[in-house]
């Protein structure tokens, strides 16, 4: 007969956090919400923390460059999804390790015979607005002079007449030389009040642009994610089929970490995609498993050293069908105590700590810290990433609103990139796992994660904890009603129905 687990699969709705006592020297801004996304070994630190505990999903819809570099800004970790070509992910990841905190290479350049025309429509293009003038016309080439959007006047100036007739020609530039320090580009950016330093090497050759903005910036963010090198950290996804050729190119473009994508991850792929990379790298790669949803599917993927961090969640997705598709699944909030409860006995039992991460079903900020609080050490989300400006969708005005496109990966939609893979494996979709939804654009990612984050900081003032370790180990929840909310919906996003017409329902909480 099969087993009945006791209770009922809950969700963090259900859950409300009690105060305690909170000290008078406690202040929301000095919480530590750094967390471990490897394995801790006994008496060692973690090979790889994050600044603030919050990831991307990889998926199509939520994480590409631009969001991965703007979440790494702000402390938290993007995973560029594997539903795409190796190739194509390997840029994604090259391009945030190439978005270098300080030396950036120049994508917006030109010649000296090019004219004002062609400088303006580069600039709407890139939106730039200062362009380096090399002899030919790349961002490596020798180093002729400098244009920006100041150097003529759009309904004064002849739009016909040459670059070289406006631009600050290379005598004038102040420029620094290769192998000066970011902090001594800066001086010299302040010291002749300059917005923009070319660096050129012995041959004056353009080596990379240094701009004041980004020093600014950089002022801003004081918990950009960073590795050893000071370049910006990012995660790619990857799958059980073809992890042994793009898994080696992924570390190779620099990937900090790497996650199975799987909605069950409780499999024997998974478990030998693991040991394959273990083998292979050995301590020397970050690797992320699950997706599970029980103490057994944790000791499965936890074992001989497997793991170093867990992904928890099956169809709490806000585009996710599982459940109602394949009966198969688990309320987020008891799917996540029981793996915590299993870690934690783990740990215990062997002194060594598996960072767990909640992934899919989090409706709001409230559920997020509900989510730490109940010993999640990070979250993951999809929609929440995919509402922002930074997501890789176009923003799409409907009924005088505007939204963005948010898809599953397991619908047609974001598995058809198969079709044109070169093994052709032209898997036919039997049905589909997830919707193909809209998501109301709320603003750009650091404003949002930066309200979302200050609500976590101050929760974790009225319970007493200085960090995200005290805040599981104090919490106290309680349960807050007897009414189910029922996760396995879509009710947070914005539906096509057959019609076209929007299906427009609740949004705060899911249910
Ligand atoms: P969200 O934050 O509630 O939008 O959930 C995002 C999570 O949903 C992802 O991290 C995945 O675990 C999961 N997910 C992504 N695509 C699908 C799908 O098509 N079906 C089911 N779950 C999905």
């Amino acid at each position: 007969m099969a087993t009945i687990l006791e209770g009922v699969s809950r969700t963090f709705a259900e859950y409300l956090l009690l105060p305690r006592l909170t000290r008078k020297d406690q202040r929301p801004e000095q919480v530590d919400l750094s967390t471990p996304l490897s394995a801790v070994e006994p008496n060692q630190l973690p090979r790889f923390k994050i600044n603030t505990p919050v990831v991307s999903a990889a998926m199509q819809s939520v994480s590409g460059s631009k969001l991965a570099i703007s979440l790494a800004r702000q402390g938290g970790l993007g995973f560029i999804y594997c539903s795409q070509e190796i190739e194509t992910q390997a840029e994604m990841v090259h391009q945030v390790k190439a978005h270098k905190a300080g030396f950036v290479s120049s994508d917006t350049n030109t010649t000296a015979n090019k004219t004002l025309h062609d400088v303006i429509e580069l600039m709407r293009q890139t939106g730039h607005s200062t362009v380096p003038v090399t002899d030919d016309g790349s961002g490596h080439g020798k180093l002729i002079g400098l244009i920006t959007d100041q150097d003529f006047w759009v309904h004064e100036d002849d739009l016909d007449n040459p670059v070289s007739r406006h631009m600050t020609p290379i005598s004038d530039v102040i420029y620094g030389e290769e192998g000066l320090t970011l902090r001594e580009a800066n001086r010299l950016l302040h010291k002749h009040k300059k917005k923009c330093l070319p660096i050129l090497n012995g041959e004056g050759h353009l080596t990379s642009l240094v701009f004041k903005k980004d020093y600014e910036d950089h002022m801003r963010h004081p918990l950009e994610l960073l590795d050893e090198s000071k370049r910006l950290c990012v995660g790619a996804a990857i799958n059980t089929h073809d992890y042994k050729t793009r898994a080696p190119v992924l570390i190779e473009a620099g990937a900090d970490a790497l996650c199975f994508d799987s909605s069950d991850g409780f499999t024997e792929f998974q478990k030998e995609g693991i040991d394959w990379l273990r083998k292979e790298f050995g301590n020397g790669v970050v690797i992320g498993g699950g997706n599970v949803v029980s103490a057994e599917g944790f000791d499965y993927l936890v074992e001989e050293g497997g793991v170093d961090f867990i992904k928890v969640g099956m169809g709490g997705g806000s585009i996710c069908i599982t459940r109602e598709q394949k009966g198969i699944g688990r309320g987020q909030a008891s799917a996540l105590l029981d793996v915590v409860q299993r870690r934690d006995s783990y740990f215990e039992e062997t002194g060594r700590y598996i960072p767990i991460c909640s992934d899919g079903g989090l409706a709001n900020d409230t559920q997020i810290v509900v989510a730490l609080a109940m010993g999640a050490d990070f979250v993951m989300m999809g929609r929440y990433f995919a509402m922002t400006e930074e997501s890789p969708t176009p923003k799409t005005s409907i009924n005088g609103q505007m939204y963005k496109p948010y898809w599953g990966e397991g619908t047609r939609r974001a598995q058809n990139w198969q079709r044109y893979a070169e093994d052709m494996s032209t898997r036919e979709m039997v049905f589909e796992e997830g919707v193909d939804a809209y998501v109301p654009l709320v603003g750009s990612l650091a404003d949002v994660l930066g309200t979302t984050l200050y609500k976590l900081r101050s929760t974790m003032v009225n319970i007493g904890s200085d960090s995200l370790s005290e805040f599981r180990d104090q919490a106290t929840l309680t349960l807050v009603s007897e009414q189910s909310v029922v996760e396995a919906g879509t009710s947070t996003v914005f539906q096509f129905t057959t019609n076209r017409d929007f299906e427009e329902t609740s949004w705060g909480d899911k249910g």
